[in-house]
This record gives C-alpha cells, structure tokens and sequence, in this order.
C-alpha cells in the first residue's frame, strides 16, 4: 500500500536519529560524588554549583575549573576523577578548597557562601613544615642537628659512607621511594559513584521522542505540496496521516519533556521555559490544524485552505525554534 510506505518512510528514517545526552546530568554527578543532601542549599543551588545561576548557564568559578580540567582529560561528560583533580584548589578564593565546601553543603565558586570559622592554611605552607612538626620537642634545631632520629635516614650516608663503601647509591634509592607511594596514591583511580539503576530513564525519553513530531510534520506538510500540485489523494491522505501522528507524538513530547524537567531537576526558567512554551503553542497549532481537516480534507474552501496553511507555517516556525532551543539548552550555543 503506498499510503502505508508514505507513513513507514518518515518513521523508519527517524529510527536512525540518535538520542541526545543533556549535559545538565553533571548536576545528578556532583550530587552523587559529594553525597550532597537533597534538601541542603546546595540541591537548592541546582544548576547554580557550577553555572552563574539556576537560569544563566555561563560558567562560574568552579565550573570553569571543571571545563578545564575536562578540557585537559580531554573527557565530555563529568567523572568523579574530574571532580577529585580540582578538590584541593579554590575556585572562589574565599580560602576554603572546592572540596571542603563541597562537603559542608557551601558553593565552591561563590566566594560569599563558605564554612563558618577561618579556613585551614594553603596546602602549599603545610608542605612545607612537616619536619618541623615532626620533631616533637621542638627546642631542637634542625639545622645543626648531628643527631641521627629525625632525619636520620640520609644522614647515616654522609657520615658511615666511608666504611661500608656502598651507602650513597643506596641513600639515592632510598629517597625516591618515599615520594613515589604517595604520587601514586593521588592517581589511583577513583571510584565512580553508580547511578540508581531506573525503569524511566532520567530523560523520561524525551530525546528520543521529540524528533518524531518534527520530522512528521515536514514530511506531511511536504507530502500534502507534493499532492496538491500533481492532485494524486494517495499523497494528500499520506499527508494527513503523517499530520496525526506527528501532533499526537507532539503531545508525547510535551509530556516526557516535562518529566525530564522533573527527573533531572531542571529550574523552569530561561531558555527551557521557551522551549516548553514554543513546543507547547506548535503542539496547539498541529491540532487546530487536525481539527480543521478531520471532516473536510481537500473540501476547504479558499478562504479554510489559507487559514489552514497559514497555520502550517506558524506551526513549522514555532516547533523549529522549539528545536532550536532544545539544541541550545543540550548542546549549547
Ligand atoms: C557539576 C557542575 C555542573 C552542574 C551542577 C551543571 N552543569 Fe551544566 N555544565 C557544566 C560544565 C563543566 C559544562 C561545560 C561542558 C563542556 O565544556 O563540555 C556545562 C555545560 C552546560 C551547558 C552548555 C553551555 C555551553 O555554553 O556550552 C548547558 C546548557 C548546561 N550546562 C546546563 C545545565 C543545567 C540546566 C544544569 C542544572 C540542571 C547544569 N548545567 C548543571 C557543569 C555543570
């Protein structure tokens, strides 16, 4: 039946449209990793941990640091080892490290929102002082200290070098051995936190459902021109079986986007509230457009046929743009 293919065509060919990942699942990411309370100011942050507010997604401090970091991994999505490579620096410079506020529920790249008390010295100091430190009674001077406990490891080779003959080399490989075991400590790999396992998947389909209205609707508003112009009725009923199906997989799309804002916690602001309002009027206007054609098809008069395809127009231009800033919010500009 060629009425049939005229459907199966778009649709199978629609199959092949691979499903977006939103990059907004960083936010599910850093949760999980910072095992961050769902009802703390960080939750309530949202999207604002890492971007300048939960409806400006320009980078903040901290998701600067985690582009770069991602950049020089040269990863796309978000890892716990990503997230750990930057814990010991300080995006905001309020003196707290991003992993410190992390844990205390405060926002590493808002420099007003910290842990209350003063913060602990740079690491860099710290470093520094062990030896001191290590030496309990303090009074003793390290610098003239002839004394073996303390430091006594390369000390022993200066001063019984000569008698075993063989304790440089061996004092040389002693020192390595003390610094390597913690480098390598730093880049054991670090343990990915598993998301909870779904019968929805977080998106709520979204991504593989929203090409289908779209693609439908062209390919029945094409299907339709086509008809007109050589008046085959094969070609206008395929058109509006394609115009059903592409506004009822509107409503199918209106319906998981919205679950996905909810599963994912996506702030109903800026750009995902134009993109809900646009799909939401193109969704209006392929129905008024089913509706006028339920009863009538080709019978319109002039006057219905013009209303008609003005309506076809609005309906193209609002979904493309519905499209359009989809892409924006998954992909960025
Ligand atoms: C853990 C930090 C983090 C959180 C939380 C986060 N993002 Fe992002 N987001 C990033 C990073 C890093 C990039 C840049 C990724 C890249 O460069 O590939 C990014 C990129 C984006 C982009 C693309 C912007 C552009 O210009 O490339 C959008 C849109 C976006 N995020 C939206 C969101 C939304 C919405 C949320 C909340 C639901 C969110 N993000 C939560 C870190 C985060």
């Amino acid at each position: 039946m060629r009425r049939a293919s005229a459907v199966l065509v778009p649709i199978a060919f629609l199959f092949s449209v691979t499903s977006a990942t939103a990059k907004s699942d960083f936010l599910e990411k850093i949760l999980l990793t910072y095992k961050i309370s769902d009802s703390g100011s960080l939750a309530e942050r949202s999207c604002g941990i890492c971007h300048v507010s939960d409806s400006d997604y320009g980078m903040n401090s901290y998701g600067k640091q985690l582009a770069v970091a991602m950049a020089e991994a040269d990863e796309t999505s978000l890892t716990a080892a990503i997230m750990k490579k930057i814990e010991a620096m300080d995006a905001d410079g309020d003196g707290f490290t991003n992993a410190e506020e992390l844990r205390a529920d405060k926002a590493p790249g808002d420099s007003k929102d910290k842990p209350a008390g003063t913060p602990k010295p740079p690491p860099a100091a710290g470093d520094a002082k062990p030896p001191a430190s290590g030496s309990g009674s303090g009074a003793k001077p390290p610098a003239t200290g002839t004394t073996k406990p303390p430091t006594g490891k390369t000390e022993p080779a200066t001063t019984e070098g000569g008698g075993e003959g063989q304790p440089q080399p061996g004092a040389e490989e002693a020192a390595p051995p003390t610094s390597e075991p913690t480098e390598q400590a730093e880049e054991e790999p670090v343990e990915e936190p598993e998301p909870p396992k779904r019968l929805i998947p977080k998106n709520g389909f979204h991504p593989a459902v929203v090409h289908f209205p779209i693609a439908l609707f062209i390919a029945g508003l094409l299907l339709d021109l086509w008809g007109l112009l050589t008046k085959k009725h094969e070609l206008l009923w395929a058109g509006w079986y394609n115009l059903v199906l592409a506004a009822l997989s509107a409503v199918i799309g209106v319906v998981t986007g919205y679950l996905a804002m909810i599963y994912m916690k996506i702030p109903f602001k800026g750009v995902i509230t134009e993109h809900f309002l646009f799909a939401v009027t193109g969704a209006f206007v392929m129905w008024m457009m089913v509706s006028m054609r339920v009863h009538r098809h080709e019978d319109m008069h002039v006057f219905q046929r013009l209303v008609y395809w003005l309506l076809a127009v609005i309906g193209l231009i609002l979904i493309s743009w519905a499209g359009h800033l989809g892409g924006v919010f998954v992909y960025g500009e």
